[in-house]
């Protein structure tokens, strides 16, 4: 394939971008990601603040435009995200205990409920855990509704979206030796014991110096997928330039194409000068819109094996 996407797809993959509603009037953002990638996910536009500004007020409209925009160029989207401790609107932040439990489960609902049969997977909770060595959940209003409430969530999503893959969604989860890994692992394994419906595990994938693309990385994905649920790379950003930053690159496609259920990767915009990190060039395009060694680097090896 000469494209991230078409390349993927030839061997039953998909390569996808997050999106942010206000560029796609930018021709050469659109153009690009029109043409590159066949996977989208909205940025902040699916975000509980976004869809829920008002409590049982929902707002779809900047959703709708990229989900729109996406199955009518031919594209999947990845749905993000439903129940997470940030980006909650005001009147959530506030709430908690049984009437926060209701609040989410009913966001879950509608919002899930709005997008069915347009939405791949959702990111049904994302970051539920906490960073560091405990291995324990993240304190939050949602966590502190009771430790079942992930399990609730998806649940009711399962309801809303019978045909939509659900996933737990977190970051720093790469490394297989990590405390928060395990955890998650835990989690998944436990959620697959009891029936609880879960179909897939995101990778956020940030990557920068302190926190480098892992040597054991497909040693994590294949332990997550022998667990019985698709992996997906689902940020994917790598802080850096030139031949290093294209190694690294190389490397988590590498980690994909080695598990079976690894079923994409999604990077966490289109070109530098788009991504939520303040500085940096962690992206394949350079903010004029050319490829980089890293977007060579990601296109050959979609090509191989
Ligand atoms: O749109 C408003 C604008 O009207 C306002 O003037 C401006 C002032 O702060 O804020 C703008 O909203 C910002 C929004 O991005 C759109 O640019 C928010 O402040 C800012 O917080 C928000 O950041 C997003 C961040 O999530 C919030 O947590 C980033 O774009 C987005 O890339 C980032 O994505 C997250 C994933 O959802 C979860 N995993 C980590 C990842 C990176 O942080």
């Amino acid at each position: 394939g000469t494209t991230l996407g078409a390349s993927a797809a030839e061997r039953g993959r998909y390569f996808g971008t997050a999106i942010a509603g206000s560029r796609l009037s930018d021709s050469q953002y659109s153009t690009i990601a029109n043409r590159e990638f066949n996977m989208i996910t909205a940025e902040n536009e699916m975000k509980p603040d976004a869809t829920e500004p008002n409590q049982g007020q929902f707002s779809f409209g900047s959703g709708d435009q990229i989900v729109n925009w996406a199955i009518s160029n031919g594209k999947r989207v990845r749905g993000h995200t439903l129940a997470w401790y940030s980006q909650q609107p005001g009147w959530m932040q506030r709430m908690e205990g049984s009437s926060l439990r209701q609040a989410m489960l009913n966001h879950v609902t509608k919002v899930v409920t709005n997008y069915r049969g347009k939405i791949y997977a959702w990111d049904v909770a994302n970051e539920a855990f906490a960073d560091g060595s405990s291995g324990a959940r993240r304190d939050s209003n949602l966590q502190r509704t009771g430790n079942d409430w992930i399990e609730a969530a998806f649940r009711a999503a399962r309801s809303a979206d019978p045909d939509a893959k659900l996933c737990y969604n977190d970051y720093n989860t790469d490394n297989w030796s990590h405390a928060k890994t395990q955890a998650v692992y835990r989690m998944v394994q436990d959620f697959k014991s009891r029936g609880v419906p879960i179909d897939c595990v995101g990778f956020q994938a940030h990557f920068n110096s302190g926190n480098p693309v892992p040597s054991n990385y497909h040693t994590t994905l294949q332990n997550f997928a022998d667990l019985g649920v698709d992996v997906q790379i689902t940020e994917l950003d790598i802080e850096g330039s030139g031949s290093s930053q294209a190694d690294q690159y190389r490397g988590i496609v590498q980690a994909c194409q080695a598990v079976s259920r690894c079923t994409g990767i999604t990077v966490w915009g289109v070109r530098d000068s788009d991504s939520w990190r303040a500085s940096g060039t962690p992206l394949l395009f350079n903010g004029n819109g050319q490829k980089k060694a890293a977007y060579d680097a990601v296109l050959a090896q979609l090509n191989t094996g």
